[in-house]
């Protein structure tokens, strides 16, 4: 009984992005070492998985750098979701459910995003959940549900050489979500939600990041309580070993 409610308590970490970017194969990687063929998801899983012994916690923080006792790696689970469009409700409910959810892994392909079409469904997923986050935030202002999440937007298949390097992606990326949130915000006034003054508050709520800004950057989803970081990487890759993926790992490390 106690070891179940020991495992219970395992933070954990959320993976979701687009189809095909390649979330279940850095889960793969994450928890066995190496990355293993997969198939487009349409179930979630969870996989048990252990920070490395090279990669350094959160926990790490309050030991002397000459502690030389043993100490065993952190455990937490990650929990895969599919990118489908239509079944993109398990990653939201997987979001809103409680638990002991550390932070959120948004996986996008580097080169599917240098298509415009490859961009905006990235994009759009992105900013629908980050939404999500920023409204959670307000919300947990005025009650004692969990509080802020940080966001890492893991820019995969840097091995790839039709990829964007990670800079741009980053940049793209803000580019279509103030696009994005452009068009959501006059869909909100053509459908007369927000013309009235009872309303005001609503559209204010349901705007991404700085109220009114013309541009978008992730920045603008700290003061939302939403940390946000950018990294490259390749769960899988030729030559020099397979994947490059430190990066991702010293995020989780510091996120544990
Ligand atoms: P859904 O389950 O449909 O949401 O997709 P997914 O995000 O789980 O993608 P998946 O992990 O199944 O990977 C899709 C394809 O991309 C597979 O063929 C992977 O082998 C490939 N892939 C994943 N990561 C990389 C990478 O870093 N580089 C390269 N070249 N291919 C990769
Ligand atoms: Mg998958």
């Amino acid at each position: 009984l106690y070891r179940k409610a020991q495992s219970k308590e395992l933070p954990s970490f959320l993976l979701l992005g687009p189809s095909g970017a390649g979330k279940t194969t850095l889960l793969t990687l994450f928890a066995n070492g190496t990355p293993s063929t997969t198939h487009t998801s349409q179930e979630p899983q969870t996989a048990l998985c252990r920070l490395p012994s090279t990669v350094r916690s959160s926990e790490d923080r309050y030991r002397s750098e000459h502690d030389t006792s043993s100490r065993s790696q952190p455990q937490f689970l990650l929990v895969d979701t599919p990118g489908h469009g239509k079944l993109r409700h398990h990653a939201v409910t997987s979001l809103t459910s409680p638990g002991s959810l550390k932070g959120l892994i948004f996986v996008v392909d580097s080169a599917a995003t240098s298509s415009s079409a490859g961009l905006t469904a990235a994009a759009e997923y992105l900013y629908d959940i980050l939404l999500i986050l920023q409204k959670r935030h307000t919300h947990s202002k005025t009650s004692k549900d969990p509080t802020a999440l940080p966001v890492l937007i893991a820019a995969n298949k840097q091995d790839v050489f039709t990829s964007l390097p990670t800079g741009l992606v980053k940049s793209k990326l803000e580019e279509e979500i103030a696009r994005v949130r452009q068009t959501r915000s006059k869909g909100l006034l053509d459908s007369g939600i927000g013309m009235e003054d009872a309303n005001v508050g609503d559209e204010e709520g349901n705007w991404l990041g700085e109220y009114g800004a013309r541009e978008f950057g992730f920045g603008q989803m700290e003061e939302h309580g939403v940390d946000v970081r950018v990294a490259g990487g390749n769960v899988r890759g030729e030559g020099e070993g397979e994947g490059r993926v430190e990066e991702w790992w010293g995020w989780v490390g510091e996120n544990l």
